[in-house]
């Protein structure tokens, strides 16, 4: 088995201390795992300049495709991937939100859909939990199949020593992710990326822009033809109709509705 360890924050502080922590017990239950380890902090990938190429040419195209591409291949090759990312204000700090702006293609053009991530944080006193939340909100439209959840406090803000208990718990959240991962099998979608993945198909094949403001998402949808979600993942008759009826409804609003990336 192969993860992929991102440090998310400027430094290794609190948050990376737990997740060596989370590491080293993955690697007691099996010892042949093989992690990984990108500290986006050392990447120095230049800001997202918002300059759409990904989005209308293709992810190849953006300014800081060199840096990019070793790490979207990292994701590709492994079999899941833990995100370490302290809570700074609530959220995710800057240079990790700053790699999910150059990952925003992938809303689009999801691919990762047999990935499953773990993501941990640690907060000085409150929302940890809504940091974990937000990535776990962004990673399902990557098509990222399932994201376990660690947000602790640790009433620290440089010198944290997990507790037992805070332990206790990386080691439960971390076997849980741990079986889900070595069990290769994938869960049912949700709703919540049963709308993009059939919006964009309906609304980016034969749509009513396509021939004034052709992109990359136009080549991209026409493989998932008539399906409501990726091969191989497991689908209920339910959200098969729930799939196919978003795909009608984003098939009328692409008659009528334009967007436009004219530059
Ligand atoms: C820029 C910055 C913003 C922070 N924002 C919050 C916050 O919103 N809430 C909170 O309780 N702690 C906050 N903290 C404290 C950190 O979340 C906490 O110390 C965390 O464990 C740091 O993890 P790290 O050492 O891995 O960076 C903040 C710290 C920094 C440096």
């Amino acid at each position: 088995m192969k993860i992929l360890i991102f440090n998310g924050g400027p430094h290794n502080g609190n948050t990376w201390r737990l997740t060596q922590a989370a590491k080293k017990y993955m690697k007691q239950i099996d010892n042949t795992i093989k992690f990984y380890e990108i500290l986006l902090s050392e990447i120095d990938l230049p800001f997202c300049t918002g300059c759409s190429n990904c989005f209308r040419k293709g992810h190849k195209t953006c300014p800081h495709h060199d840096k990019m591409q070793p790490i979207i291949n990292m994701i590709e090759e492994c079999d899941a991937v833990i995100f370490s990312v302290p809570c700074f204000q609530g959220h995710l700090p800057g240079i990790m939100k700053n790699f999910t702006d150059h990952m925003a293609f992938m809303l689009h053009r999801p691919r990762y859909f047999r990935k499953k991530a773990l993501i941990i944080s640690t907060t000085g006193g409150i929302s940890a939990d809504s940091t974990t939340k937000a990535l776990a909100a962004t990673l399902p439209g990557w098509g990222f199949n399932k994201c376990y959840q660690l947000p602790i406090t640790a009433l620290s803000w440089n010198a944290y020593h997990p507790t037992k208990k805070d332990l206790q718990r990386t080691y439960d959240v971390t076997k849980r992710f741990y079986l889900d991962v070595k069990s290769g099998k994938a869960h049912i979608p949700g709703i919540g990326v049963l709308i993009p993945f059939n919006l964009f198909q309906a609304m980016c094949v034969g749509n009513k822009g396509e021939n004034d403001f052709p992109t990359e998402d136009n080549n991209f949808w026409p493989k998932y033809k008539g399906m409501r979600y990726a091969p191989g993942i497991p689908m209920t008759a339910f959200k098969r109709v729930i799939g196919w009826l978003i795909y009608q409804i984003g098939k009328k609003l692409s008659q009528k509705i334009v967007i436009t990336y004219k530059k």
